[in-house]
């Protein structure tokens, strides 16, 4: 049942709000600024012993498990980085006792993951889960975890899934920040923005028509340029990888800032870019990326807290905190891919080449 959407992939999008309402509920415990995770089997003396956090996933997994790794570093002072699952696997990586492994994945089918997470397991490291489906191989294979609650996606093309992963790990990055050296004053600022993240997202949604318009301007290219810098690189990656699933327009991410060490070869009037520039340090570095691009009569899309001189268009979105701006600033650009492949007659929820769980290597 598609609820009046045409596509699975509309309605999912639509479903942002309450899907974040929903893995939000029952967590947040005020009293001391922190939220519980109920299925972690992890307790605080663990938590205290963790000394680096390895993320594996696949896809747009793997993306939000970049975003989840730069939330644990900044919330909870762990280090942590992101790597797709399949790349672990064969370089036959060195498992530490004290790190602690995080297996994502929406399905909690991937083949690649799972296999991953069975080597781990084999070699008695600590595996925990951020799954979406209850039950799946991964969630059951995993030692706790959490589910992130986005409620069943049928489209290949994973939206909601990703939102919620995220959120996920900022709920974790909290949990485990707040037992270790974040305050009580910033635990309860992190609260806060995560309380505002469903308005929000149906703030962002309600600007379908001019992000539909936007699309139809941009649809004409063969490539797009998808640029973004630390907690923006990401939603870059996400954004692009969201735009050649659904519409086949060839498109890559990089970090803005690697710009001018080769892709910059590459602009052109027919080669647009999507800058994501988010209003925090930053932002001065995102500009001169943007003047570098205008000066090479690039087109700039960006998406942004207000609207960008540099840029030929802005889809501004609205400010949360920083760490969690990314959840934010990649739902524009979901439909943005929506839009250009409708636009183009592309099979919205069934990508060509594409399956929704990759359970073979
Ligand atoms: O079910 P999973 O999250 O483990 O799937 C991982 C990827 O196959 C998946 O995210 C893929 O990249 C999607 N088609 C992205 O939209």
């Amino acid at each position: 049942d598609m609820g009046g959407h045409d596509t699975y992939m509309h309605k999912e999008i639509f479903e942002q709000a309450d899907a974040v309402d929903r893995v939000l509920r029952g967590r947040i415990d005020d009293r001391f600024s922190t939220v519980h995770l109920g299925g972690l089997n992890l307790d605080a003396r663990e938590a205290r012993g963790v000394r680096r956090i390895k993320i594996l996933g696949c896809g747009t997994s793997y993306h939000a498990g970049q975003i989840g790794a730069q939330l644990i570093e900044e919330l909870a002072r762990i280090p942590a980085d992101a790597e797709p699952a399949s790349e672990f696997r064969y370089r036959n990586p060195v498992v530490d006792p004290d790190t602690l492994y995080v297996a994502v994945s929406q399905s909690g089918e991937t083949y690649d993951v799972l296999a991953a997470v069975q080597e781990l397991k084999r070699k008695g490291a600590r595996v925990l889960g951020v799954v979406n489906v209850v039950g799946s191989a991964i969630a059951r294979e995993a030692d706790g975890g959490t589910y992130v609650h986005a409620g069943p996606e049928v489209c290949v093309v994973s939206t909601k899934c990703f939102t919620n992963t995220v959120v996920a790990f900022a709920l974790l990055a909290l949990h485990l920040g707040r037992i270790r050296d974040l305050s009580v004053a910033d635990g309860k600022r992190i609260i806060d923005g995560l309380r505002r993240l469903p308005e929000q997202i149906s703030e962002i949604l309600a600007g379908e028509d001019e992000i539909k318009r936007l699309a139809a301007e941009y649809a004409d290219a063969k490539s797009m340029m998808f640029i973004g810098r630390v907690r923006g690189y990401p939603v870059a990656r996400e954004a692009s990888l969201k735009l050649k699933e659904v519409s086949y327009i060839h498109a890559e991410a990089y970090p803005a800032s690697e710009l001018k060490h080769g892709p910059l070869a590459l602009i052109e009037p027919a080669m647009p870019t999507v800058a994501i520039v988010p209003d925090d340090d930053l932002l001065e570095k995102n500009r001169a990326a943007m003047e570098e691009i205008k000066a090479r009569s690039g087109r700039i899309l960006a998406v942004a807290h207000q609207a960008q001189e540099k840029a030929d268009h802005t889809i501004v979105v609205p400010k949360n905190e920083n760490e969690l701006d990314p959840i934010l600033m990649g739902i524009p650009l979901q439909l943005f891919a929506y839009h250009t492949a409708l636009a183009m007659g592309r099979d919205i929820d069934k990508p060509r080449n594409l399956a929704k769980s990759v359970t073979v290597e």
